[in-house]
């Protein structure tokens, strides 16, 4: 396949797709969320996590103040509110109360974990680097909250039964119910899934 090379990074958006998640915070009984297409998983042994979060974005405060965060893995049955949480600034809005967002509580940090997630990981804080214009935060995984009926006994997730979403950039998701690419503007979804 004869590819183009260019030393115009730009974005460097090629690695997409990217399963998009929402990061958790709460700090002085603040709760916040905000969808990430930017992670990845560390190390195994011990269990760490990684997310990149710019640190102008509220939820970056509140995981600085609090050394806790939650990664909530959202089916793409609710792709909406992925793409509203990404829309929207937790310092002019209430996400949780605007898009009636269930909380589930979390065992070791006081950080709420959505009920919508088919999984989530309650994370502790324990490293946190500025790499240009993004934080590295990187977590201890000290709780895992999963559904059972979305796994397979071998642990895979079971997408007969929840599909992740999966974000190929410029505000597109793959619809896996149909395997067709569609649009979310995320200030569409704000305004859609407000109160
Ligand atoms: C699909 C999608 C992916 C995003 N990925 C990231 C990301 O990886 N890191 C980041 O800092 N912001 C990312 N954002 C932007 C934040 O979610 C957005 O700025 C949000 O408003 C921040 O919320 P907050 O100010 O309440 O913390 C993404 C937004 C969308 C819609």
């Amino acid at each position: 396949m004869a590819k183009t090379i260019s030393d115009n990074i730009g974005a460097f958006y090629q690695h997409y797709p990217r399963l998009v998640v929402v990061v958790s915070g709460s700090a002085d009984g603040r709760d916040n969320a905000m969808s990430i297409a930017w992670h990845t998983s560390i190390s195994k042994n011990p269990p760490l996590f990684g997310v990149c979060v710019s640190p102008n974005h509220f939820t970056y405060k509140l995981i600085a103040q609090s050394g806790q965060f939650g990664v909530n893995f959202i089916p793409d049955t609710k792709a909406e509110l992925v793409a509203a949480l990404g829309g929207s600034k937790g310092s002019q809005v209430d996400k949780f109360s605007t898009f009636s967002i269930g909380r589930s509580n979390a065992q070791k940090i006081t950080v709420p974990i959505l009920t919508d997630a088919y999984a989530a990981f309650e994370c502790r804080l324990v490293d946190d680097r500025l790499y240009g214009d993004h934080k590295l935060l990187v977590g201890e995984v000290i709780a895992v909250h999963y559904d059972e009926v979305a796994f397979m006994e071998n642990g895979v997730l079971d997408i007969e039964k929840v599909n992740p979403t999966l974000y190929l950039g410029g505000e597109i998701y793959l619809d896996t119910q149909q395997s067709l690419p569609r649009t979310l503007n995320r200030n569409f979804c704000v305004d859609c899934l407000r109160k």
